[in-house]
């Protein structure tokens, strides 16, 4: 979703202002602009498509002005086009907006009755002219916001810049998130807004992040905080440790690559963070403000990658824990006034932790008396800050667009989230504990092992490049392997792709089955082998192509003839998707690759989805 910078320097800043931006673009965007002060006027440029395109207007009319404000716009309302782009300006105030202004049409007539115009299609350009309808009623800037906010409905985060004033920048938060930094070492001086903490690591690591209705006035001289009453705050200042992220590509050709190939690592550290692995246990790095032993029910909500990383997890704990649990997309779960029973655990999944429907579902769970455990891989985000206990992924930054090693290592804390409820439940005893813990732990060498297939996997992916359509199948915990391996096919390569439960098939889509249907089967040599093998012979039978991800054992039951085969190391079937990942993130990367797609920026998909 849109991205947010600010800077005020002590050098020309639409440089770095772009810079920053560029640490932006992971979450998605189709056009961009930076506004900044030359001679005290507000002065901006803006270009549709790429931060390339913006450099090169920069380039030809080059910005000297020591403050400025930049953003990437995913679109909402209005086509992705220069004249929507932010910054979005009025003779007297620049504005730059993530999130959605839910009441821009009323304000907007208001605002077109007392005389101002509007340029552009967008809910944003209407807090600009907010804001200096404030200033015309004689209020400076500060003022002026103060006044403006409160007549805003909806989910944003704000930045302005203002004609004239060369020593004022002004950040809001309502929904979407917002950092301010103090430079360092040859910044010291320079003040800095922006989306997230990675954006400002090239500058510094040194953060304050706005609470939920707070505004800040930033000067050279340090940034004062307001809450959403008005009054003064004090924010406390962390260290951010995004700068200690290298935020480059490595020898890979794509973020979504070096993520892949980093799971091995990140798993593996994530694992660390969670078990004893000498004493063969579960070591939760947190302590529970409940009895795991006395829960009644859990709630598991989730988006997209997420939510199919929740679908496996269900598995988990109704086979490990014994509980039951009751799943949905966040996005229908908060429609559903569904009632919660008491001494009830939700649990919300998320890489970003911002995601608007988990963050509304995790709030419909708090007012109805739930526990509430996220499982997030950005600590400071909003999710992470709103629940009572943080179980978090240690994946890194995820900069690709389609979420891979963030989901595996979801996974990997929720296997070990059910081992943990399990032995608290007295369901598992120490042996059967210290069994599961010897899989997980085997976990990143198989992974290792499933990468060095990339090979043979490239030559599936190709094989898929020319289909319309693919279906993936998959039973038991590989069914929602099936889902995510072709929810990762169709947002890259815009193949379009479903997942089935193997058994399902024909219950309606063997219908589509035909010499040009592609069919990936998922299937590990687990208890479910032979009625996933009859699935095949079903489709083998109406000319399908059938592509086997499984095991050596698993292709000797299969005895059907296959269009291809991605051979993975015979392993212990429970935690076969956090291996079998690899793989299906690797035929949607190289199927999008070889159709020449944009593999870490596909179209219209943001990477943090801030609005509902
Ligand atoms: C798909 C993908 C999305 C996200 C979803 C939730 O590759 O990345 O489906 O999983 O938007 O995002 P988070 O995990 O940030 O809440």
């Amino acid at each position: 979703m849109c991205g947010i910078v600010g800077i005020l320097g002590a050098r020309p800043v639409a440089g770095e202002l772009v810079e920053a931006l560029k640490r932006l673009e992971y979450r998605g965007y189709d056009s961009a602009g930076v506004a900044t002060l030359e001679s005290g006027r507000l002065i901006r440029r803006r270009a549709q498509g790429k931060l390339r395109n913006l450099e090169i207007l920069l380039s030809e009319a080059p910005l000297k002005g020591l403050i400025g404000i930049g953003h990437t716009r995913w679109a909402t309302h209005g086509r992705p086009n220069e004249t929507n782009a932010h910054p979005h300006a009025n003779g007297s105030v620049a504005v730059v907006h993530n999130g959605i202004i839910e009441n821009f049409r009323e304000l907007r007539e208001g605002l077109r009755a007392r005389g101002h115009n509007f340029q552009t299609e967008t809910d944003s350009e209407v807090v600009a002219h907010l804001v200096a309808d404030e200033m015309q009623t004689g209020k400076g800037p500060v003022a002026a916001v103060a006044a403006a906010l409160p007549q805003l409905r909806g989910a944003f985060a704000l930045a302005f810049l203002f004609d004239g004033q060369d020593d004022l920048l002004i950040g809001a938060r309502r929904g979407s998130p917002l950092a301010v930094g103090w430079g360092e070492g040859e910044q010291q001086g320079e003040m800095y807004l922006g989306s997230d903490a990675l954006a400002l690591a090239p500058f510094t690591s040194e953060i304050a992040y706005l609470e939920e209705g707070d505004w800040v006035v930033l000067t050279r001289g340090g940034a004062e905080f307001h809450d959403a009453s008005g009054a003064i705050v004090q924010r406390a200042r962390v260290r951010s440790q995004a700068s200690a992220f290298l935020v480059d590509k490595g020898e890979h050709r794509h973020f979504m690559a070096k993520e892949i190939h980093e799971q091995p690592e990140v798993v593996g550290r994530t694992l660390a963070h969670y078990l004893d692995m000498s004493a063969g246990k579960v070591r939760l790095p947190f302590d529970l403000p409940f009895d795991a032993n006395a829960l009644s029910r859990i709630t598991l909500t989730a988006c997209g990658t997420a939510y199919y990383a929740g679908l496996v997890a269900r598995y988990w704990f109704e086979r490990f824990a014994r509980i039951s649990v009751d799943i949905d997309v966040a996005s229908e779960f908060r429609y559903r006034e569904a009632p919660l029973p008491e001494r009830g655990l939700a649990i919300v999944v998320s890489q970003s932790g911002e995601t608007a429907d988990t963050l509304a579902s995790l709030r419909y769970a708090k007012d109805n008396g739930q526990h509430c455990l996220a499982v997030v891989n950005v600590p400071t985000s909003t999710i992470a800050r709103e629940s009572s206990v943080v179980a978090p992924t240690l994946a890194g930054p995820e900069i690709g667009v389609a979420s891979t090693k963030a989901f595996t290592c979801q996974l990997a804390v929720l296997a070990c989230l059910a081992i943990a409820f399990g032995r608290a439940r007295g369901v598992l005893d120490e042996k059967e504990e210290a069994r599961l813990v010897g899989d997980l732990i085997a976990l990143p060498g198989l992974m290792a092992k499933a990468l060095l297939e990339e090979p043979a996997i490239e030559q599936v992916a190709h094989g898929l490049a020319h289909a319309r359509s693919a279906l993936y199948l998959g039973r038991g915990v590989s069914f929602p392997l099936a889902l995510e391996g072709a929810l990762k096919l169709k947002e890259i390569s815009y193949i379009h792709a479903e997942g089935y439960a193997a058994g399902e098939l024909k219950h309606g889509p063997i219908a589509l089955i035909d010499e040009d249907m592609p069919v990936i089967v998922i299937a590990p040599k687990d208890a479910t082998i032979e009625k996933t093998v009859s699935n095949m012979q079903e489709v083998a039978a109406r000319g399908g192509r059938i592509v086997l991800v499984g095991d050596a054992a698993a292709r000797e039951e299969a005895a059907v003839a296959l269009a291809g085969a991605i051979d993975m190391a015979p392993m212990a079937p429970d935690f076969t998707p956090i291996v079998y990942a690899v793989p299906a993130q690797l035929i949607a990367y190289h199927a999008a690759v070889f159709m020449g797609k944009d593999v870490d920026q596909p179209r219209n998909l943001a990477k943090s989805v801030t609005v509902e």
